[in-house]
């Protein structure tokens, strides 16, 4: 059976390509290249050397809870500069939280309204302040919905190939 073997790219629309390539570019150190000759705003960042992010600019609407996880090299720098930034998002999925396997999660909104989680490797560093922070709960997030339905375990991980 055929089968889906790897994200090519996500495509995030934005309502400002400017600034959501300011976001992207300094405040998350993507690397812009460059994108194929259409006739709309647009613009492509490496992920890594067979994933991209692409930007573009319509009007839409934006999701509350769907959302794209980015893993980032320095949790600790991001998430003080989120905070300053104010644009940490803790409605969709509650607080910034350490996931069973290590990983810290959490939620920002880029300039557009896009929801982009931030992921840290499982083995990273996390200064201990953000453990401390009002941003901070520990435990994962409970929705209260008590609907247990999914392919679901304890031992889960966002970081398989780790396993
Ligand atoms: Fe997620």
């Amino acid at each position: 059976m055929a089968k889906a073997i790897n994200i090519n790219h996500v495509a995030l629309v934005v309502s400002n390509l400017e600034e959501a390539c300011e976001f992207y570019e300094k405040e998350l150190g993507m690397e812009a290249i460059p994108a194929f000759l259409f006739d709309y705003p647009t613009a492509f960042f490496k992920i890594n050397e067979d994933q991209q992010l692409h930007l573009t600019e319509w009007e839409d609407t934006y999701s509350f809870r769907g959302h794209l996880c980015l893993q980032v090299d320095d949790i600790n720098t991001i998430y003080w500069r989120m905070k300053e930034l104010g644009v940490i998002d803790v409605k969709p999925w509650g607080h910034v939280r350490q996931l069973p396997d290590g990983p810290i999660q959490m939620f920002v909104r880029d300039p557009s309204g896009n929801l982009i989680e931030l992921s840290s490797a499982p083995d990273a560093k996390i200064d201990p302040k953000i453990f401390e922070d009002e941003l901070f709960k520990p435990g994962i997030y409970v929705s209260g919905r008590n609907d247990f339905r999914g392919y679901k375990t304890k031992d889960a991980t966002l970081y398989h190939k780790n396993k």
